[in-house]
């Protein structure tokens, strides 16, 4: 018996590479430097992994000469895979038909997989490529956005989501990413906006390009809303798999141990010196990161965005960490409303999956002014601190250098649960840096004397002998240990373990109300 014509038909279509909206679209697809949503697929997966599901879903509607535009699974592939042996269920929006617009059916494809992924507990793609709501169906098309967003939210914590943007997305086809824990984008060929360029023309007048508009490059320094970007698609896909090496497959797992030749106990003479002697001389803080983690290796998040906070993700003793760590290289590594929400939505996903938190602490405080005022700075500093308090994961911290004002307090201190703090002698922890200090405390005697600038030097170095230092804070407890800075990849692996099983809970509550 041969195979069902039906089941021999689509198979044909595949073999031939048929499958989409027909050759001259697929062509328009790859001349525009992308590739079809299966031959994404093909890259994303392990090498024949991919299962299909509702290959044969058509839509319905008969609107507008659709009832001519049926093809065999719509506008969306779906279906589940592994990315290094783990499973993961997947959508990836067919451009080459009707735009990857959003039909009732494609809406259901999406829905199914989100519901696979939560019930069995396993990461979910999204593979973006879409001109949002299928204006051809109207309220239906919208109804189905909105089933998405909701299976969004309520996945939300319970497995990782990541959406990969790989054209030209508009409307919910963005909305749904927002609503998920990473962005990825491709460089100069992807783009993300509620709208496209000709409805913004039509509204407010602007000219403006795909890219300005939307573009990578505006997303991942701009606006914030892109976390990861790659050169080409290839490598944006890539990068995805290798975000997946560090995350748990849902919230009840531990994330995943990867064994490493780099020695736990190994002692960096280098870091012994790496803090230049002037406290305002600024050094690149990913270069202690660099030297602290498994291999040298950091998978760095948002780089250029809020650049004045570093957040990634790294392995000590091959245990996976999330690393946040202020960069005096960056506006002297001063927290401001970017800064905060950049670290404070990092540190809650790391939170939800089960990954500990390894703070690095240099920060002169939060950014004083009008502009961060009048901007909110007081809500979203306090969207750090919240994330920091809430977090029941092991918090483990080192202080290397300055901790002003409350600056101190949200940056993993002892008082908000920090598990293991330590510092360097380095360490500076006080309301203010001695400058600041004196001149308030001693504005009178300074208005008086002879000399000022001496005078002003003097009490400078009397505070930071008596305040400014890691001693004070380490004699209230507040700071568990002064180490030297060779010993710290040993001392966090050392707390890491040590920590593991810790239990923390936060009272029972329906949920808290972080300051949005
Ligand atoms: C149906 C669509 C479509 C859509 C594109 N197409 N968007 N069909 N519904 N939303 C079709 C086009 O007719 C065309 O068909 C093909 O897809 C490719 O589109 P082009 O315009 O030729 O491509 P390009 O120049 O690359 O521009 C892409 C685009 C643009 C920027 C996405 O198509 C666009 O602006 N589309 C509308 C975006 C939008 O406003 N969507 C609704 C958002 S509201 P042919 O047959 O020529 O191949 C929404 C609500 C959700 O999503 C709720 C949010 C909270």
């Amino acid at each position: 018996m041969g195979l069902d014509p039906k089941i021999e038909e689509l198979r044909e279509r595949r073999r031939q590479g048929q499958l989409g909206g027909g050759e001259e679209r697929i062509k328009r697809q790859h001349d525009a430097g992308r590739n079809t949503a299966r031959e994404r697929l093909d890259i994303l997966l392990d090498p024949g992994t991919f299962r299909e599901l509702d290959a044969f879903v058509k839509h319905r509607s008969s609107s507008f000469g659709l009832e001519n535009q049926k093809y065999p699974g719509d506008s969306v592939v779906t279906g589940w895979g592994t990315i290094n042996g783990r499973l993961v269920y997947v959508f990836s929006q067919d451009f080459t038909i009707m735009g990857g617009s959003l039909s009732e059916v494609h809406a259901e494809k999406i829905c199914k997989v989100m519901e696979m992924a939560t019930r069995t507990g396993a990461p979910l793609i999204g593979l973006n490529d879409s001109g949002g709501a299928r204006i051809q169906e109207g309220v239906v098309s919208l109804g189905g956005y909105a089933d998405i967003f909701l299976r969004n939210t309520l996945a939300s914590g319970v497995i990782p989501q990541i959406s990969v943007i790989m054209g030209p997305c508009a409307g919910g086809s963005v909305y749904s990413p927002a609503l998920t824990d990473f962005i990825f984008m491709v460089n100069e060929t992807s783009y993300m906006f509620i709208t496209g360029p000709d409805v913004v023309k039509q509204v407010t007048h602007e000219d403006v390009t795909f890219e300005e508009l939307g573009g990578a490059s505006v997303h991942a320094t701009k606006s914030g809303v892109c976390h990861v970007v790659g050169e080409n698609e290839t490598q944006t896909l890539l990068l995805v798999r290798e975000m997946l090496t560090y995350l748990p497959q849902n919230n009840m797992e531990d994330p995943p141990f990867q064994a490493t030749k780099d020695d736990p106990l190994r002692a960096d003479a280098e870091l012994d010196t790496i803090i230049p002697d002037s406290p305002n001389k600024p050094y690149d803080i990913k270069e202690i990161v660099n030297r602290i983690v498994d291999d040298g290796v950091f998978y760095e998040i948002q780089p250029e965005y809020a650049a004045n906070i570093v957040v990634g993700f790294a392995r000590l003793g091959g245990h996976s960490v999330g690393i946040v760590a202020n960069q005096p290289m960056v506006l002297a590594g001063v927290l401001d409303i970017k800064a905060s929400e950049k670290a404070g939505r990092f540190i809650r996903f790391c939170d939800c999956f089960n990954i500990p938190i390894i703070t690095l602490v240099d920060v002169p405080g939060y950014l004083p002014g009008t502009a961060q005022e009048h901007n909110g700075i007081i809500m979203s500093g306090a969207k750090l601190l919240y994330a920091y308090c809430e977090a029941t994961v092991p918090k483990l911290t080192v202080t290397v250098r300055k901790s002003y004002g409350g600056a101190y307090c949200v940056m993993s201190s002892k008082h908000t649960r920090g598990d293991l703090n330590l510092a360097w002698p380095t360490a500076e922890i006080a309301v203010m840096g001695p400058e600041g200090a004196v001149e308030i405390i001693y504005r009178r005697d300074l208005k008086e004397a002879d000399d000022p600038a001496a005078l002003k030097a003097q009490l400078a170095g009397e505070y930071r002998e008596h305040l400014a230092n890691p001693y004070i804070a380490a004699e209230r407890g507040f700071v568990d240990d002064v180490i030297e800075p060779r010993e710290t990849r040993a001392r966090l692996i050392n707390g890491l373990e040590v920590f593991q099983n810790k239990r923390d809970n936060n009272p029972p509550k329906k949920h808290g109300n972080i300051p949005l």
